[in-house]
Formats: C-alpha cells, sequence, structure tokens
C-alpha cells in the first residue's frame, strides 16, 4: 500500500488545500496544510472499486434495502472492537459533527449545559453554541508522563445541577489519549452521579497506535442505558468526503426520539456514501488501516524527535489519532508570535489551540496524516523557524 506519493490536491475543492490562502495566506504553491483533519492519502482501493462499479453500471436511481451497509457496519464493530451492534440500531447522520447536532438537539433543551473535557475537538464549542446550549468546560490535568487526564474531583466541584449532557471525545482529540477502561468507567460513573447524557464521540477509534487499545464506551458495565456513541468511517477509512456517521443508543427512549429528529428533517444516507462505507467496512479495508496506522506511527516518531530538537516546543505523546499536539509554552512566546513563525516562516499552516478551550492556548495541532515527505519538510522548516532558540 502506498502512502509516499504526494497528490497535487490544489484545485481540486479540497478545503484542506485550496482554502489554507483565504484563511492562513499560506499559498499552496509552497505552503504545507496541516491544519483540518484530512489526509492526503486516496482511499483505499476496496472503496474507489465500489464507486467504479456504481460508475461502470451508470444507474443512480433510488435505494433500496441497506442490509449491506448494516451488516459491513456490524461486522467492524465485531471484529474490530468487540462490540455487538445490532442493525436496527443503527442510525444514520450526514457527518459526525451532524450526528452531535442531532443528539444534542433529540435529547437536551435549549440552555442546557453541555459538558467538554477541554482542550478538546473546537468544533464541540461551536456546535454547543449553534444549538442554543451552554458550553461547560471540564479542564483536564496535564499529568507527569505528559499526556492529559481526568479531575474528576475538581469536575464534581464544578458541576451547577444545570449540566445535561457530557460530549466525550474517545480517542480524545487532540493530545490523542486513548482512554482506559478505568478512566471510562470514571467518566459514566461521573455522568451517573449528575445524571447527564454520554455522548461518545468515537471516529477516531481506527487510529490507535500499537500499546494502546481502545475500548468502546459501550462496553463499560452500567453505562448503556445513558449513553449514545457516534462513529463514523470517515476519519480514518478516508472518506470524509462521504458525509456519513452513524449513532447508535441501546436506551430505547433515546433511539426512539433520535429516530424521529432525524425522520423530522428528512437526513437520509446516499448510495453513494452506503457503499464507501459497506466496502470500506471489510477484511481489505481492515488491512489497509492495519497498514496506515503503521505508516503513521512512523511519522509521529519522526515529528516527535524533530520536535525535541527545538527547545521550547513539545508534542504530547500521541496514543491515537494523526493529529500532533504541540505545546510551545516553553518558548515564552505568545500565538502571534509563534504563529508569525510557524504560517510565516515556515509556510505551515496549523491549527491554532484556543478556539480548542482551556489549555490550549499554549499549543496547536499539526496533522501527520499526509506522506512522510511532508512531515520531513515541516520538521525542516520549523527547525528553521525556530532556529534562533538553538
Ligand atoms: C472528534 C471529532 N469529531 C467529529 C469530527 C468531524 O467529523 P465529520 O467530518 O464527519 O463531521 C472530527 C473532525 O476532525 C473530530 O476530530
Amino acid at each position: 500500500m502506498d502512502f509516499d506519493t504526494i497528490h497535487d490536491r490544489r484545485g481540486t475543492h479540497s478545503m484542506k488545500w485550496d482554502d489554507m490562502e483565504q484563511l492562513f495566506g499560506i499559498s499552496p504553491d509552497d505552503g504545507l496544510a496541516m491544519w483540518v483533519a484530512d489526509m492526503d492519502f486516496r482511499s483505499p482501493r476496496v472503496v474507489r472499486d465500489a464507486l467504479q462499479d456504481m460508475v461502470d453500471h451508470g444507474i443512480f436511481g433510488y435505494y433500496a434495502d441497506f442490509s449491506d451497509y448494516h451488516d459491513a457496519i456490524g461486522w467492524w464493530m465485531q471484529n474490530r472492537h468487540g462490540w455487538t451492534v445490532e442493525p436496527d440500531r443503527l442510525l444514520s447522520a450526514c457527518s459526525l459533527d451532524n450526528a452531535i447536532c442531532m443528539t444534542i438537539d433529540a435529547l437536551t433543551d435549549p440552555g442546557d449545559g453541555i459538558c467538554i473535557m477541554s482542550p478538546v475537538y473546537h468544533a464541540f464549542h461551536a456546535i454547543i453554541g449553534k444549538t442554543g446550549r451552554k458550553v461547560v468546560q471540564l479542564p483536564m490535568q496535564v499529568a507527569d508522563d505528559g499526556r492529559y487526564g481526568l479531575d474528576i474531583a475538581g469536575w464534581d466541584a464544578a458541576m451547577t445541577g444545570t449540566e445535561r449532557a457530557l460530549l466525550l471525545c474517545s480517542p480524545h482529540n487532540p493530545g490523542g489519549r486513548v482512554w482506559t477502561r478505568d478512566e471510562l468507567a470514571a467518566l459514566a460513573d461521573f455522568a451517573t452521579r449528575h445524571d447527564l447524557v454520554l455522548i461518545s464521540d468515537e471516529v477516531h477509534f481506527d487510529m490507535v497506535y500499537p500499546g494502546n487499545h481502545h475500548i468502546p464506551t459501550a462496553l463499560i458495565d452500567g453505562v448503556a442505558d445513558r449513553l449514545v456513541t457516534l462513529t463514523s468511517a470517515s476519519k480514518v477509512l478516508y472518506i470524509p468526503g462521504a458525509r456519513i456517521s452513524n449513532i447508535i443508543a441501546a436506551n430505547d427512549d433515546f433511539h426512539r426520539k433520535l429516530k424521529t429528529r432525524i425522520g423530522s428533517i428528512g437526513v437520509k444516507p446516499s448510495n453513494f456514501s452506503m457503499n464507501m462505507v459497506a466496502a470500506a467496512y471489510s477484511p481489505a479495508g481492515a488491512e489497509w488501516v492495519d497498514a496506515l496506522v503503521a505508516y503513521l506511527d512512523g511519522n509521529r516518531k519522526l515529528l516527535d524527535a524533530g520536535l525535541a530538537a527545538i527547545p521550547g516546543l513539545r508534542s504530547m505523546p500521541l496514543e491515537a489519532t494523526y493529529l500532533s499536539w504541540v505545546d510551545f509554552s516553553g518558548t515564552g512566546m505568545d500565538w502571534t508570535e509563534v504563529s508569525q513563525r510557524v504560517a510565516g516562516r515556515a509556510r505551515i499552516a496549523a491549527q491554532p489551540g484556543q478556539p480548542f478551550g482551556t489549555g490550549g492556548e499554549s499549543c496547536f495541532r499539526l496533522n501527520i496524516g499526509t506522506p512522510r515527505a511532508n512531515v520531513a519538510k515541516a520538521i525542516a522548516r520549523l527547525q528553521d523557524a525556530f532556529s534562533d532558540l538553538q
């Protein structure tokens, strides 16, 4: 499997590359797009073949019988995650963000507090605001090993009784934590004690590095009745343009409310996206993911070593995701100055950390889901941009 080829994505309606100049002032001609969580690889051959078959048939009529799609999801969850998902529990949304919106909308009320463990995926903040709910930040702690950890006692003390849900990111973006069984049990217990709906966004669950093991929140004892799990093939099987995701709730009342909400706005996946998922969630797709994880493991090691040579920059040890979280607090600079070096001198579009919430102000995020030559180029440019510190 080839992850080394650099594909020219300019002029292809790629958000990552074609919006870079407007958003970051960096030309795609010599800039490096390392911001949005979108990789630079061709999607798995099995997915491309499935689409090619559709094109060859050339008839794009209405679709009936979703069983191939549902069976493939069931197969993947069972084989890759040891989780049995009944087909009648599967609801489809048109992206993971859309699944979050609809879950918040269906199961909470305007004005309710939605807890998030900050810093966390910046869209969580935006979605909670757009749905008319209130963001309740539960700041994480950085442990001695440099990884994020929970602060249950601190969070207990901060709760006011107006919170209705906890939006969990598992594995965590940014910082790349794979929550352990004990941590997930502590989060489930926290949700139970404060009577919160637990919404578990597991979109990154297939990108977990060797030595770590993702546990679906649904496998934690006692949580089923308050849990909604959101997953999709988009991030790791690399089909984000397919705009499709899953909403899974064992609780009958939740399932019914979610189904009603989805029905009321007429969300239905397209034939293309369902076929892409059905093809991706297969033994060939699994083989592709294993090769991808091994490749990106090499990228993260390269980046960590390269950044370690720059005094004041430190990347969090990633256990999952292709999103490296770089803490620049050791440089003594603020983001304006750091961004002049990262965007201005290194010509790298990095995701600023401040929109990720409390704890993100002194960080930026670099997407390493790209050919290794780009990671090597980014390291060389960053070392040059910060060379006065060495
Ligand atoms: C944790 C998390 N959830 C959701 C999304 C968005 O996924 P989608 O493009 O399917 O809406 C992302 C994208 O980066 C993400 O990191």
